[in-house]
């Protein structure tokens, strides 16, 4: 059930969690779902309620710098790194970057896949932290979303997809960033794992050229693809997926689309060739091209287009800079399809 987060439902949550029970809460990325994360069996649940058809690492959430250290292991770190660490921590904490950094063993295998790092980040969103705070200090949560569908970005997205097996979900109102949290690699040279809410360029500003790895689907900084690659079969990590089959195009190719009644159309911004009056079935992300704006609404355009029973939805790719990679990968993993 939605409960409108105030403080009596926060404790009402965070009395849950300490119990064991799983509940879906806002941040500022997407929303979240939670689980203590010292809590094995609870951290089970995350999984069974997903449908994650096997364990993936998970992120922990904290309410502070102050408590990095319950669930990191900072003397693994060379003193170099672990002042680096420190000085991103600060620049950029709370907000959407996770750092992947060496695990206590105090923190169970099921939150982290039996590696031997861990998955950190401290949210803004004053409800996720208040309820990190009440509950048990750190909180593990996926995307509240079954696995590999669209995340949500609204707690009525979280009750459509998961209503009937969750007890709780907390709404802190929409997602003011809109796609999930950039991760960063601290456990050797810093490298960036999954591109995110935290545009490549403030790190980079930080930390100097990060190199781009570990995605089956992200080429260079900055490249796009060509379509054909896009919408190959087998070639990419299917994720974040509506139901409605998604191709991705650049601007140049949607404008050469042949409007259909039964299809969908996804802009970036307008002046990309977008017909005026296209009804129910067009999005635009933001007017002005302005990917902040854009990455807010993405999940939301696409949960809407998802469930207007179309054939086809058409999605025009982002220019690459400031939160446009993060969409591009995301739309990237929306078109692709199981092998
Ligand atoms: O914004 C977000 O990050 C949201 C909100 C709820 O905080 N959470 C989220 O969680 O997106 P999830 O489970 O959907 O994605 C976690 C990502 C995955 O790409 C996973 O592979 C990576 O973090 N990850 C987690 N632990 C890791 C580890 N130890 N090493 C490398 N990657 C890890
Ligand atoms: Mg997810």
């Amino acid at each position: 059930m939605i409960y409108p987060a105030n403080e009596e439902s926060l404790r009402i949550a965070a009395a849950a969690l300490r119990a064991g029970e799983p509940v879906a809460f806002p941040t500022e990325t997407v929303y979240g779902l939670g689980a203590g994360a010292f809590n094995p069996r609870a951290l089970a649940k995350i999984f069974e309620i997903k449908g994650r058809p096997r364990f993936d690492p998970l992120i922990v959430h904290i309410a502070g710098l102050e408590t990095l250290g319950d669930v990191v292991d900072l003397e693994a770190l060379a003193p170099g790194v672990r002042d680096e660490v420190r000085r991103i921590g600060e620049a950029f904490w709370p907000g959407p970057l996770t750092l992947v950094l060496p695990k206590l063993p105090s923190v169970p295998d099921l939150a982290t896949a039996g590696l031997a790092t861990v998955a950190v980040r401290i949210p803004v969103h004053p409800v996720a932290r208040e309820l990190i705070r009440l509950s048990t200090g750190a909180v593990a949560a996926p995307s509240a979303n079954r696995f590999g569908r669209l995340s949500p970005t609204r707690a009525e997205h979280v009750a459509e997809q998961l209503g009937d097996r969750l007890e709780i979900i907390l709404d802190g109102g929409p997602a003011e960033v809109g796609i999930e949290s950039t991760v960063l690699d601290m456990t050797d040279r810093p490298r960036i794992l999954r591109p995110g809410g935290l545009p490549r360029a403030r790190l980079e500003a930080l930390l100097g050229p990060l190199p781009v790895s570990g995605l089956p689907v992200s080429g260079p900084s900055g490249e796009l693809h060509s379509p054909g690659v896009w919408n190959s079969p087998g070639l990419l990590t299917s994720h974040y997926a509506p139901r409605t089959p998604l191709y991705l195009h650049d601007s140049g190719e949607m404008a050469g689309l042949e409007y259909r009644e039964d299809e969908g159309y996804l802009f970036f911004s307008r002046g990309h060739g977008e017909p005026g009056d296209r009804g129910g079935a067009l999005e635009v992300l933001s007017d002005e091209g302005d990917s902040l704006e854009a990455a807010a609404n993405l999940f939301a355009a696409l949960h809407r287009l998802d469930s207007l029973g179309l054939r086809a939805i058409h999605a025009e790719a982002a220019p690459p800079q400031a939160l446009g990679e993060a969409i591009n990968d995301r739309l990237r993993r929306a078109a692709a399809r199981e092998p």
